[in-house]
């Protein structure tokens, strides 16, 4: 899962998966079977055919087994064929072998990664918000996640008619677990029942489409009106997390199920471990996302929680809308107020009030419980004390996350500071206040924890895509959830979490409101409206870390997104002439598709019809020349005249030309090719050079990035 922090999670399980793998080559030893995924492709047409029982005959065939009790894991039957399976070394072999079988490929481990946010965007509530609400309330969102908690007021029916038509779906969610006119699915791929213990999918779930609750807060922190971006849809809960691990075999499962339950957007806040960057083929949302966007669904992913380093960015396909992470203008503080007036402002959600009482502070990391007793502990350890009366302790970090015991976290400067008074001044008294909102003015932001590109996957496509808020967001939760990951008695309805996870549901609230608007619209056209009608960020601030590889074509506008004037179009063969692009054999085409695909010609990736243009360069010390082949569709007014313009970001040297400059539209729909041509020499080499193109007939602007960059190195 991709929420904050799993650090100490990830470690753990790291090791475990390279300990794992490091054994299975040994012996074929039935301890050490590993889950395969053994994918077969699209189903094949005809009645005849069922393909359970092909999957357990395979299995029964490879094992000479009569009884694969416990082998079989998971058929997938219902969008694709294919299985997943526990299976030795040799099985796996034998099994990659066999008519029929595209591919056989290690199952992995992937992780999870207020709503004052979609002010901040301005989709404000109630009438000066346009909303088409029939359409809405027959919208279905799909969330693959760690499941729901069904009784928070954010899921509650009240209003509701029955599920829309179209709905194909189950509520099977295990026992006490009941579906209502709000929440119209449940499936679960864990065997523990789709109720939420964790909290993570209750969040991401009620930020995509909760209902609008008011005071809604974590104890009075943050009290405000909760609600998702299109609170009239209905949600279906997919769970394939057990605690925070997720595997991989089981988001397969689930892309399997949503697309042929009917759901109309799918969103997925789950990506690879730390920092590891999967190939397609082996990147099982990357599969099922394929199958989706090739029957009109599309998938928003999160980018992942490994940045700020360069090349972490772990969702990396075109058919996918990726999702980057940044601040709010509402920011959380934890002000230290000294004896002598003096205030600092530290980071945290510290719901603990100490009610403006002042006690002693002490400086040490090294302290003896009983010597803590009663004071207030300033320690350079990120831990909270459990004896002392509260904790200040010093933080690199850029968001507040909950703390379990009284706590704020100082920058360094303010720590320095706050170390040498207590050194300088005999018993030094002070305290620590409730954590309160503050607002902040310089939003957004992308946020250090936030996945950055280059994309290492296909280098020529520019990822992230798009940034929206994912720090300090306070949305619902699981009561059997902890807030924090320390030991905390407390049981909360609402919480505050930071993560790609927390911004990825916000896009697909805004996919799902433009849905609502333009229900005819594929998924290409709904990714090209949000990213092209994107706020531009400032690139300014020094640094790979806060350019477009950190927040692609800008940040999410959702009223801009409902009229974009023209779009980038994209469809299923475009994605793999792309593919074909990148000289994937058609063995690995047919593993991504299910479908055997012949390439023909050789069209180089960044002629993808992409909404933004990227291009990485062989050599940094000479003079380059490419272009970018792009075909706009007119999706505003009949008859329109777009003249182009590029604007330079600041420092970089390109010229850049765009060929026709301006382009006639005399109907809807209609298609305008042009070419923009880059060169130049001798760019950074350290950070991506960039322009904007951005085509205006007046009212639309249509704007679209365009980086060139060569090896960029992999720490910052
Ligand atoms: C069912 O779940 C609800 C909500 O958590 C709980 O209050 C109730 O006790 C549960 N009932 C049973 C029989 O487990
Ligand atoms: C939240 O705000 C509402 C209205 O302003 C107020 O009635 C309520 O008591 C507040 N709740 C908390 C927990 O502070
Ligand atoms: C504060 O005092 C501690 C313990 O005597 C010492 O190690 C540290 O260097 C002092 N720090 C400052 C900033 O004065
Ligand atoms: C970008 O940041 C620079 C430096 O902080 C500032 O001068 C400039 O006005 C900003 N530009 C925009 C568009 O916000
Ligand atoms: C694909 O192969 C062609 C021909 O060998 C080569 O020119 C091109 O660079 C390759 N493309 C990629 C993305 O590896
Ligand atoms: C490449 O160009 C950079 C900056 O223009 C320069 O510092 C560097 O020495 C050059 N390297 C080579 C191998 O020419
Ligand atoms: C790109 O566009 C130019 C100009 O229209 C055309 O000559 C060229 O063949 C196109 N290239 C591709 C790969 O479509």
């Amino acid at each position: 899962m991709e929420k904050l922090p799993a650090n100490s999670f990830c470690l753990l399980s790291c090791v475990l998966v390279l300990f794992l793998s490091s054994v299975s080559a040994v012996a074929d030893d039935p301890q050490d079977k590993q889950v395969y995924i053994v994918y077969m492709g699209s189903l094949p047409s005809g009645l005849e055919y069922s393909p359970m029982s092909h999957h357990m005959s395979i299995l029964q065939e490879i094992t000479g087994e009569s009884l694969i009790d416990g082998r079989l894991m998971r058929s997938y039957k219902r969008s694709f064929n294919g299985f997943a399976a526990r299976l030795s070394e040799p099985e796996r072999e034998r099994i990659a072998e066999m008519e029929g079988v595209v591919s056989v490929f290690r199952s992995k481990k992937l992780q999870i990664q207020t709503t004052a946010s979609w002010d901040f965007m301005g989709l404000k509530e109630g009438k000066n918000t346009k909303r088409n609400l029939a359409v809405e309330s027959d919208t279905i969102i799909g969330l693959i996640d760690t499941g729901i908690w069904p009784e928070s007021e954010s899921f509650s029916d009240k209003g509701f008619g029955p599920p829309p038509k179209k709905w194909k779906g189950v509520c099977s969610g295990g026992k006490n677990f009941t579906c209502n006119n709000k929440l119209i699915g449940a499936r679960d791929y864990t065997g523990e029942g789709t109720r939420d213990n964790q909290g993570h999918g209750t969040h991401t779930s009620s930020t995509a489409a909760g209902n609008a609750v008011a005071g809604a807060s974590f104890f009075g922190i943050g009290n405000g009106t909760a609600r998702g971006g299109v609170p009239a849809a209905r949600i279906a809960s997919y769970k394939v997390c057990t605690g925070t691990e997720c595997g991989s075999e089981a988001v397969l499962s689930a892309f399997d199920d949503a697309i042929a339950d009917g759901v109309d957007l799918i969103s997925v806040s789950l990506g690879g471990d730390d920092g590891e960057v999967l190939r397609y083929e082996e990147d099982t949302i990357a599969i099922g996302a394929f199958h989706a966007m090739a029957k009109g669904i599309l998938t928003v992913n999160s980018a992942g929680n490994s940045g700020p380093d360069p090349n972490t960015v772990g969702s990396v396909a075109p058919w996918i809308l990726t999702v980057a992470a940044s601040t709010t203008n509402r920011e959380f503080l934890t002000k230290v107020v000294l004896q002598n007036s003096k205030t600092l402002s530290g980071r945290s959600v510290n719901a603990f009030d100490l009610k403006g009482k002042n006690y002693p502070l002490i400086y040490g990391d090294y302290i003896e419980g009983s010597q803590v007793k009663g004071k207030i502990l300033v320690s350079g350890y990120s831990v909270s004390s459990d004896v002392a009366v509260a904790t200040i302790i010093r933080d690199y970090k850029d968001y507040a996350s909950i703390s379990s015991r009284p706590l704020s976290a100082l920058s360094p400067d303010d720590f320095e500071f706050l170390v040498s008074y207590v050194n300088s001044t005999k018993s030094t008294q002070g305290t620590v206040l409730k954590t309160e909102a503050v607002f902040n003015q310089k939003a957004p932001k992308v946020v250090s924890f936030s996945s950055r590109g280059p994309n290492t996957i296909a280098v020529d496509l520019l990822k992230p895509d798009i940034t929206a808020p994912g720090v300090e967001i306070l949305a619902a939760y699981s009561p059997l959830g902890s807030p924090t990951e320390d030991i905390d008695q407390r049981h909360v309805k609402y919480s505050v979490l930071s993560g790609t996870s927390m911004s990825c549901p916000h896009v697909t609230g805004v996919a799902a409101y433009i849905k609502t608007f333009h229900p005819d619209w594929s998924p290409s056209v709904i990714q090209s409206a949000i990213m092209t009608t994107a706020w531009s960020m400032n690139a300014s601030d020094i640094g790979v870390s806060s350019t477009e590889f950190a927040y692609g074509a800008g940040h999410v506008d959702p009223i801009a997104a409902l009229n974009p004037g023209l779009v980038y179009e994209l469809d299923k063969a475009d994605h793999i002439t792309f593919l074909c692009g990148l000289n994937y054999t058609s063995k690995t085409l047919r593993l991504i598709t299910g479908e055997a695909v012949t390439c023909t010609g050789n069209t180089l990736p960044r002629n993808l019809n992409y909404p933004s243009m990227s291009a990485k360069l062989s050599k940094t010390n000479s003079s380059f020349t490419i272009s970018f082949n792009r075909t706009v569709t007119n999706v505003g007014t009949p008859t329109s005249t777009y003249k182009s313009q590029i604007v330079l970001n600041h420092g970089t040297k390109l010229s850049v030309k765009v060929s026709p400059d301006v382009l006639f539209m005399k109907s809807v729909n209609e298609k305008q090719s042009f070419t923009v041509t880059v060169s130049g020499s001798n760019i950074d080499p350290k950070l991506p050079s960039s322009a904007s193109l951005i085509w205006s007939d007046g009212t639309h602007k249509v704007r679209s990035p365009i980086v060139v960059y060569t090896d960029i190195p992999d720490s910052v």
